[in-house]
């Protein structure tokens, strides 16, 4: 058995941990909104027709600040269509996923739901194909109290009080050749930067997101970042990351090193917009929002895609995006929570892709039950006991030769520490495909600690996964073995797993 040595220091001190760094993200695509958080004829359903089954799990789950309406789907909404009274709300054809919008949910229903589950929400606005007029009407519609004609329709349809969004996210994934409207870096960027100006005019103290890379692997990219924050560098607080990962063609050693990945670009859009402070000469710093990442078969066919030939097989609620998540998916999924803490004095508000369903760590059937996937665990674990401020961990372990990303550590991890709760929790992966390991931690430098928790992700079969039939085939289990001895805490890890502890004095 292999030994891996830690040690948590809490000087190695990161940067308090963000809450919104534990987001989400609901678009309206597939069955995330229809037959996912809301169903009127479901036995759970509430007056308002949102599963209330759906409600329990996000809030077990735990989650900040939760981005709307899209996506991709953003890139085509009429806001308008959402609001006022819901039969005469149009049915439209939503080009992003060849699907009906039948706009039963919008802004108003969307928000309560937010209310029930506990989170904020972080709204988009549609910079595809639409601009600057509609962004500035929809922030009057939503932020302003009232005496102006879109603030009072608000009001006639039954919000006196502003919904007070505060962070705002100027289009999605502009650099797309998918998206609606795309556009090259130049355009975005005088777009985005006309409408952030606007917007602050109208409403200075929300916080404004310009579109990031779609991937790394974008050929814009850095060049795109780099062209975009030189128009937009004064109006903006956030340019966005996204990431997917996903197991191809069996090379698991690549994909357990995502987090790998997931790091390298954190610190290039950190240099590029860095670079754009210095060349804006500015004081201002502009931060991080990671607000799509997960892990996502997007190689694989799915189930009940669109052919996108003809108007008539455009559906109401389609079955897409249901990625079913496996234990390895989890461990890599745990291992991405790790680098987004591991880098929050930058990355100060993440959204994981996506909530219910759709590449979802909580699944529905119609009619029927929710249940969580494997990813749940890490998420729900992770939300709930980061606390205080984050902290690196010196971490001595192997390295993996990787095909994607070259020699990797074989384990990783990082710390939490609130020192007004007197409470600490470590978060570690073992990448390692084969064996039990030993993974010895001091944590001397915490001062006299017990353990509270520890729990342990992983599974003889890599490839389990829960199911509507089999919904609680993968659990998050105790971490069996673990102990604390003269300041070292020791975890016995089979291979692939991720655990959290957390630690009180
Ligand atoms: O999360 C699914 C899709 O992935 C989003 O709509 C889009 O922004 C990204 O390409």
């Amino acid at each position: 058995m292999t030994t891996v040595t830690m040690s948590v220091s809490p000087h190695r001190r990161i940067g308090p941990v963000p809450r919104r760094l534990f987001g989400g993200f609901v678009e309206h695509l597939g069955r995330h909104i229809y037959t996912g958080i809301f169903e009127p004829d479901h036995p759970t359903a509430d007056a308002d027709g949102f599963r209330q089954d759906v409600i329990d799990l996000v809030k077990e789950l735990g989650v900040a600040t939760i981005r709307y309406p899209g996506g991709n789907f953003v890139s085509g909404y009429r806001w308008e269509d959402g609001v006022g009274p819901r039969e005469s709300r149009p049915r439209r054809l939503d080009l992003a996923w060849h699907s009906i919008e039948t706009n039963e949910v919008g802004l108003h229903e969307f928000a309560a739901w937010l209310e029930r589950v506990g989170s904020d929400m972080m709204l988009a606005v549609n910079l595809g194909t639409r601009g600057t007029a509609e962004a500035l009407d929809l922030l009057e519609y939503a932020n302003v109290p009232g005496g102006t004609a879109l603030s009072d329709l608000r009001r006639e349809h039954g919000r006196e009080r502003p919904f007070a969004i505060d962070m705002w996210c100027l289009g999605n994934e502009m650099d797309g050749p998918w998206q609606l409207g795309h556009l090259d870096a130049d355009d975005y960027g005088k777009k985005a930067a006309r409408t952030a100006h606007a917007m602050k005019l109208m409403d200075p103290s929300i916080s404004l997101v310009a579109c990031g890379s779609s991937s790394s692997a974008m050929p814009t990219f850095g060049d795109w970042e780099r062209t975009v924050l030189r128009h937009t560098y004064e109006f903006v607080d956030y340019i966005s990351c996204h990431a997917y990962y996903e197991e191809r063609d069996g090379d698991v050693d690549s994909f357990l090193a995502s987090g790998v990945n997931m790091d390298r670009f954190i610190d290039d859009v950190v240099a590029a917009a860095d670079h754009a402070k210095a060349l804006a000469k500015s004081s201002k710093t502009v931060n991080i929002s990671f607000d799509e990442w997960n892990v996502w078969y997007m190689n694989r066919p799915p189930e009940g895609a669109f052919s996108g030939t003809g108007v008539d097989e455009f559906q109401y609620a389609p079955r897409l995006l249901e990625d079913q998540y496996s234990v390895l998916d989890a461990v890599v999924f745990g291992s991405l929570l790790i680098s987004l803490l591991r880098h929050c004095d930058r990355v100060t508000s993440a959204s994981l892709a996506q909530l219910v369903n759709v590449i979802a760590p909580i699944m529905t059937e119609p009619g029927g039950p929710a249940w969580r996937q494997a990813t749940f665990f890490p998420f729900a674990t992770t939300s709930r006991l980061a606390r205080g401020v984050a902290v690196d961990v010196d971490v001595r372990a192997g390295t993996v030769d990787t095909t994607q990303l070259g020699p990797v550590p074989d384990a990783d991890a990082v710390a939490t520490v609130d020192e007004d709760a007197r409470t600490a929790s470590v978060f570690v992966v073992n990448r390692a495909r084969t064996g039990e390991r030993t993974i010895e931690i001091d944590v001397s430098q915490l001062g006299d600690v017990q353990i509270s928790e520890a729990h342990l992700l992983a599974d003889e079969d890599l490839h389990a996964a829960n199911t509507a039939a089999e919904p609680n085939r993968v659990t998050l289990g105790e971490l069996a073995g673990v102990t604390i001895v003269d300041g070292i805490l020791t975890l016995p890890m089979p291979r692939v797993s991720w655990a959290a502890v957390a630690l009180s004095w």
